[in-house]
């Protein structure tokens, strides 16, 4: 299994439902005052989309320091 590949894909599906929460939450107040629920609904996808956007941040400069690390014997 490629987790590289699972993460961005999970990344990119994340920003979609992140967007679909902050419409609705547009949505909601247009419609009076918005229910709880919806208020805080897009700080899942958010908290989700930090981290996994973090790995995918951290990765090249990680796969760099590895990699220089097996070519100077210290693997
Ligand atoms: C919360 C903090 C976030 C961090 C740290 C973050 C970080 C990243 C990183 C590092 C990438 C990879 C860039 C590359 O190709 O090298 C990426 C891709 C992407 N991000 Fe985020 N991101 C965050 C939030 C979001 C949000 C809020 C959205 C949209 C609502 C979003 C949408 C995307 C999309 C669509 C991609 C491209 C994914 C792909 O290549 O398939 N991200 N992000």
């Amino acid at each position: 299994m490629n987790w590289n590949y699972w993460i961005r894909h999970f990344h990119r599906w994340l920003s979609i439902v992140f967007t679909a929460t902050v419409i609705a939450n547009f949505v909601a107040m247009g419609l009076g005052e918005p229910p709880g629920w919806v208020v805080y609904s897009p700080l899942l996808p958010l908290f989700l989309l930090l981290f996994t956007g973090l790995y995918m941040f951290v990765l090249p400069y990680a796969t760099k320091w590895v990699s220089a690390r097996s070519v100077s014997g210290k693997a």
